[in-house]
């Protein structure tokens, strides 16, 4: 066993150099934003969903919220039992309120979170069942295509995927066609969707919920520079970099970028990387849609839409998608 903790440890930090060179190497450079997520990353993120100006979390947990009981009735159709599943469900913050309400209902299903994080997984399966008593639940650690597989094999019940979060949003309109194409294939028909997106809304809104006063965000993209310079042996200078956020109105995407604000070498291991005066490193897509962008989506994924739930603001949408 101990072997192979540590074998998966040096694959995570091989693959995690590679990555990090390839985007590096490529013009223009880029990150993945899935690095993000380290310690002091997932500190800084709880601090972005805590801000004034990040609407998006808060939008989200209205409609959980305060619809649940809607949402329910949509997810129970004829009452059959079924198979909720979450896509990256994290501490399940959001859900929960769901899930209060499909137990109080005596409506018969599982629950089972899919999460690529071990650590997520096992605190779900400790604490959950202890906030909601007489919940049938079953963690699956792993990729979400993989687990979602394994679910369909564990059961012949229908499913109801959860995907939250405006998680879609980090892939570009392409991206989130093909994954919506493949959670589709993997699905029956009359299979539920539940997905959240950030809708287009006045360019400032969203400009500043990714570029706020107090630097948050900022620090969360250096932060990424930082766990570089700390794992795969970097001398990022952190002074030598800015944050710049840009949104366009007519495509929907909000750009993270880093900007190198000197010519300079940055070292990771024994690799060198040039940078000009000015050059950008592009860091995240955060893809806002508007109401036809999304019937667009799940009519190209092989989807029906069924119902929307929107926060009081309209700021934010769970859309109720069936496999047609
Ligand atoms: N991916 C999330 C989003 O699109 C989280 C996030 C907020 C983020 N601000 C960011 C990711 C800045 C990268 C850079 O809202």
């Amino acid at each position: 066993m101990t072997t192979t903790t540590i074998e998966t440890t040096t694959d995570h930090k091989t693959q995690f150099l590679q990555e990090t060179l390839a985007g590096l190497q490529s013009e223009p450079k880029f990150m993945l934003s899935k690095y993000f997520y380290d310690a002091t990353g997932d500190r800084i993120f709880q601090q972005i969903m805590e801000m004034e100006e990040y609407y998006l979390t808060n939008a989200e947990m209205e409609i959980l919220k305060y619809q649940a009981e809607q949402l329910s009735q949509a997810i129970a159709a004829d009452g059959s039992p079924f198979d909720l599943i979450e896509l990256g469900a994290g501490d399940a913050t959001k859900s929960i309120h769901l899930l209060k309400y499909l137990t109080g209902n005596g409506l018969e299903f599982s629950y089972l979170p899919i999460d690529i994080s071990e650590h997520v997984i096992a605190d779900l399966e400790e604490n959950l069942p202890k906030k909601l008593p007489g919940l049938d639940m079953k963690g699956l650690n792993g990729d979400y295509f993989d687990m979602l597989k394994r679910a369909t094999e564990l059961s012949g019940r229908r499913k109801v995927v959860l995907f939250m979060g405006a998680n879609i949003g980090n892939m570009n309109i392409a991206d989130a066609e093909k994954f919506c194409l493949s959670l589709k294939e993997i699905l029956s028909p009359n299979d539920f969707l539940i997905i959240g997106f950030d809708l287009k809304k006045n360019p400032q809104k969203i400009l500043a919920a990714y570029n706020d006063k107090a630097g948050i965000t900022k620090a969360f993209n250096l932060n990424l520079l930082q766990r570089i310079n700390k794992e795969l042996d970097g001398d990022f200078n952190l002074e030598h970099f800015d944050h710049y956020a840009n949104y366009d109105p007519a495509s929907g995407a909000c750009k993270s970028y880093l900007i190198s604000l000197k010519k300079q070498i940055v070292n990771i291991g024994q690799n060198a990387i040039h940078f000009a005066e000015n050059e950008h490193i592009f860091m995240e897509i955060s893809q806002k849609y508007s109401l036809t962008d999304i019937d667009n989506l799940a009519e190209k994924a092989g989807f029906k839409p069924v119902q929307r739930f929107f926060d009081q603001q309209q700021y934010f949408v769970d859309a109720i998608w069936m496999v047609d």
